[in-house]
């Protein structure tokens, strides 16, 4: 394997955000707080920076934000799993870490169990995989990726699959996690144009309410559903995207030691084929995110606090300024690798806009427009680069806040990794690859803003 040196100029590799040593990353498996370590695995080949003979990547990390590469945990190396070892969660039972995946021997997708030693360093499957042979209830599209919780003597798992019409999350229950019974469709899809297949289903209980996130096949985009689980059935009241950049896919939560619910989501490139087979490698995760309903049933994130201990210094801390002051001082920043975190307040303004990754030589910018009379944000990646084969999406995203408040904006820039919060209700993940240097950062309004803060910080690993 190259180490990650070789890649130590590329200058769209995110160097904050957990990106594979080399070769392809796709979706975060098994996230599990054990014994002070905070455990990250992920779909992974090994062979080439591109989906393929998909084994489990394994990382460590003590604070969730730095994290140390550990030997691959699980490969494509038994019969029941020799077309790849696909997505699946940890769980702690009887003590000791456990792993549910998906098996699949094409065109068979089947769930398997892997046990982990106490260090969580190594893992030996089950030798009577897999664990639920057959499909019930005329299941007939795809059968994979798994959510579980405990609940008193059970051990219950959702998978992501479909019955040939609709997308379907059937619902098993365990003791010993090796006989499983079924006991029906926790919920069923109506929409068979956009929804054939759950993928990724990640289920668990937030604020007297459930939470059901998936990542439906064909529509290509994650939403979550909000509402009432009565022990068999999922009925959802609320509906909404998870976060509005199609790069996001594929996230997986889990709840931590302190009784957080943390998410990473796969942040899919956003380029050609050919540019990431020369790049030798391909996807990233976003920054862990702490997700929770609200009251009223609405999926609310914040950048995890650990997050701080990225910060290497701080550029500008602006606190009450007009937006001409702000932008002079923005003009001193020259960064790829940074936070910029506004509160603002409209007053009258129509759009106020954050220009980052900006180059003048080429004329390349990436733009995220607030427009508060019409309560929208708008990531627009139309001048992201002058390189052809990479996106020029432009995103316009309903904003969930009172129109003529306030808004706090925190975005996260990281070479072509871009995440960008409004308020708590609303994230969204851009990938954009400029040509030029693209370090600058700038800010526009037309009409008048009141700042009050604005904080940029230069954002490192501190190893
Ligand atoms: C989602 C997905 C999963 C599957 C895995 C295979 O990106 O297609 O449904 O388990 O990736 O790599």
């Amino acid at each position: 394997m190259a180490t990650r040196d070789v890649f130590e100029h590329d200058p769209h590799r995110p160097r904050y955000h957990y990106v594979a040593p080399q070769g392809w990353l796709n979706d975060p498996n098994g996230l599990i707080e054990w014994k002070g370590e905070y455990h990250l695995f992920y779909q992974f080949n090994p062979h080439a920076a591109v989906w393929g003979a998909m084994h489990w990547g394994h990382a460590v990390s003590t604070d969730l934000v730095h994290w140390e590469d550990l030997p691959l945990a699980l490969a494509p190396d038994a019969p029941y799993d020799r077309s790849g070892v696909f997505s699946g969660c940890a769980i702690v039972h009887n003590g000791a870490p456990v792993i549910m995946y998906t098996g699949v021997n094409s065109p068979h997708q089947l769930p398997c169990l892997a046990y982990a030693d106490e260090t969580m360093r190594s893992f030996r499957k089950e030798p009577n995989n897999p664990v639920i042979a057959t499909l019930p209830d005329n299941l007939v599209y795809d059968f994979r990726d798994h959510s579980m919780w405990h609940d008193g003597t059970y051990w219950y798992q959702i998978l992501g699959s479909g019955d040939g019409t609709n997308a379907v999350a059937p619902l098993f229950r365990s003791v010993d996690l090796l006989s499983w019974e079924y006991l029906g469709r926790m919920i069923q899809s109506d929409d068979p144009i956009n929804e054939q297949l759950y993928e990724c289903p990640d289920f668990f209980a937030s604020n007297g309410q459930h939470v059901f996130i998936t990542s439906p096949l064909p529509m290509r985009r994650v939403i979550y559903m909000s509402g009432q689980f009565d022990g068999r059935t999922f009925t959802p009241t609320k509906r909404n995207r998870v976060d509005h950049g199609v790069s996001f896919y594929a996230p997986q939560s889990f709840t931590d030691e302190q009784g957080r619910r943390i998410m990473i989501g796969w942040c899919q490139e956003q380029r050609v084929e050919q540019a990431c087979r020369a790049a030798g490698w391909q996807g990233a995760m976003t920054l862990p995110r702490v997700i929770a309903l609200d009251a009223a049933g609405d999926l609310t994130y914040a950048v995890a606090p650990e997050c701080a201990a990225l910060v290497a210094r701080t550029m500008v801390h602006a606190k009450h300024v007009s937006w001409h002051q702000l932008r002079h001082q923005l003009t001193h920043v020259a960064s790829c690798t940074y936070r910029i975190a506004l509160q603002m307040a409209a007053n009258g303004a129509h759009a106020v806009t954050l220009i980052v990754r900006s180059d003048q030589s080429t004329g390349e910018q990436t733009t995220i427009t607030w427009r508060p009379t019409t309560n929208e944000l708008v990531c627009s990646m139309a001048r992201s680069s002058i390189n052809a084969g990479t996106s020029h999406d432009v995103y316009t995203i309903p904003l969930h806040h009172t129109v003529g408040s306030a808004l706090s904006l925190d975005v996260y820039v990281d070479h072509s990794l871009i995440e960008v919060y409004a308020g708590v209700h609303t994230v969204c993940t851009l990938r954009v690859y400029p040509n030029g240097t693209a370090d600058r950062i700038d800010l526009i309004a037309e009409g008048d803003v009141a700042i009050t803060d604005c904080l940029v910080q230069h954002l490192s690993l501190s190893r």
